[in-house]
């Protein structure tokens, strides 16, 4: 039995991987490590633990103790969902993302090292490498040029990621995926935000002028390209995952509008985000030629599903949109 250590696993990739892994690795045990932040929640990994092959274990990654003790047993190999993750937040204020961001991924690159962990994965996002022309497509050499305080922290933690395989040889490898969308994810990002506000019969507010790109991937491609990195990936090497799925923000509005039979009328533009990048498209010919992967779901099918899936679970989406949710609403966009 291969025993991992998933950091982040209560969030919104992070359950989708534990998930799709139980199902389809047999011959792994998961220790989920989650500080149940604002953005981490136990309903999203209801009832696994009744699977005999995974434990939830609440903790910080920037905890040296905690980190130590789930690797205190031997561990096959640790993938770092664990983040601060919403760039608007991280305008609001940048210091929870350097700690958890840079800090939290120095500590488990060294408990890693010093367990002897075998594989080390650290999920990162195409945003470290800043924002397209109209032309072109991030490639894994593309210059590291993050614009957010968000983005310049992950950044930084790819930096650590490479430094500890080139210092002490840890066999560590990094994952830069561009924007997942799909069940459980926090209605604080784009999809879930819209779908939810139009459930509600309320406008869905849409930055500057909404021609600003990003390259759609459905969450269960991008944890499978992850399960394949993990396993086969070489260590020391980055990979690029990408839907080859561009659309602005207003093409992608009007489809989920379209979903929900609602019209125009339901926009609301609101002022941009300060250093909104422009464009993301991500070139993952590398991951296709060494590991074979691909996407697989249309967006077509993948929206539609999502959609469905905030329809049936209207009191998980509830739950979350009230309290802490609502003092951040207000401040990052006033009574619309
Ligand atoms: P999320 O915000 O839904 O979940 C983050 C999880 O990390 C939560 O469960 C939270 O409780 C936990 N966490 C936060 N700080 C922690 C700490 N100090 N110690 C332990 N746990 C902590 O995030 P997500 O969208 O699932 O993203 C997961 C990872 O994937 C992040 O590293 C993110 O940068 C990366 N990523 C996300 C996307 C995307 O489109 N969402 C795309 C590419 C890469
Ligand atoms: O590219 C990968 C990244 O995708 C991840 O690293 C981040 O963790 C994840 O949050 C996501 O970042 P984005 O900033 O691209 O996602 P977000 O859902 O916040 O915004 C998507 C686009 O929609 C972006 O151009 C801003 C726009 N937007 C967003 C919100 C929340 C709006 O127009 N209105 C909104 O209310």
């Amino acid at each position: 039995m291969n025993r991992l250590v998933v950091t982040g696993a209560a969030g919104f990739i992070g359950s989708n991987f534990v998930r799709r892994a139980l199902a389809e690795e047999p011959g792994w045990h998961m220790v989920a490590l989650d500080a149940l932040t604002y953005a981490g929640n136990l309903e999203n990994l209801a009832g696994l633990e009744e699977s005999g092959r995974f434990e939830f274990v609440r903790g910080d990654i920037c905890d040296e103790d905690a980190v130590s003790t789930v690797l205190d047993e031997p561990v096959w190999a640790v993938v770092n969902f664990a983040a601060e993750t919403h760039v608007d937040r991280s305008i609001h204020g940048g210091a929870e993302f350097v700690r958890t961001n840079v800090l939290g991924t120095q500590v488990l690159l060294e408990q890693s090292r010093q367990h002897g962990v075998e594989r080390y994965l650290q999920v990162s996002t195409d945003e470290v490498y800043g924002s397209l022309g109209p032309a072109g497509k991030f490639t894994e050499e593309s210059p590291l040029v993050p614009n957010s305080p968000y983005s310049a922290s992950k950044a930084a933690a790819d930096l650590l990621v490479r430094a500890y395989h080139v210092t002490y040889g840890l066999p560590a490898l990094v994952t830069r995926c561009s924007n997942n969308y799909g069940p459980y994810q926090f209605p604080e990002k784009v999809i879930p935000l819209f779908i939810t506000n139009l459930l509600e019969d309320r406008p869905v507010p849409l930055y500057g002028d909404g021609l600003n790109v990003r390259d759609w991937i459905h969450v269960w491609d991008h944890c499978d390209a992850l399960r394949l990195v993990l396993k086969s990936g070489q260590p020391g090497a980055v990979y690029n995952i990408g839907g080859n799925n561009e659309l602005t923000n207003l093409e992608l509005t009007r489809c989920i509008l379209h979903e929900l039979d609602k019209d125009d009328s339901f926009i609301r533009p609101v002022r941009d985000r300060p250093a909104h990048d422009r464009r993301y498209a991500v070139d993952f010919s590398k991951l296709r030629s060494e590991l074979g992967w691909s996407p697989r779901i249309s967006f077509a099918a993948g929206l539609r599903a999502t959609v469905r899936w905030y329809i049936e679970n209207e009191s998980w989406w509830r739950a979350i949109k009230s309290g802490e949710y609502r003092r951040y609403y207000e401040r990052q966009y006033g009574l619309v």
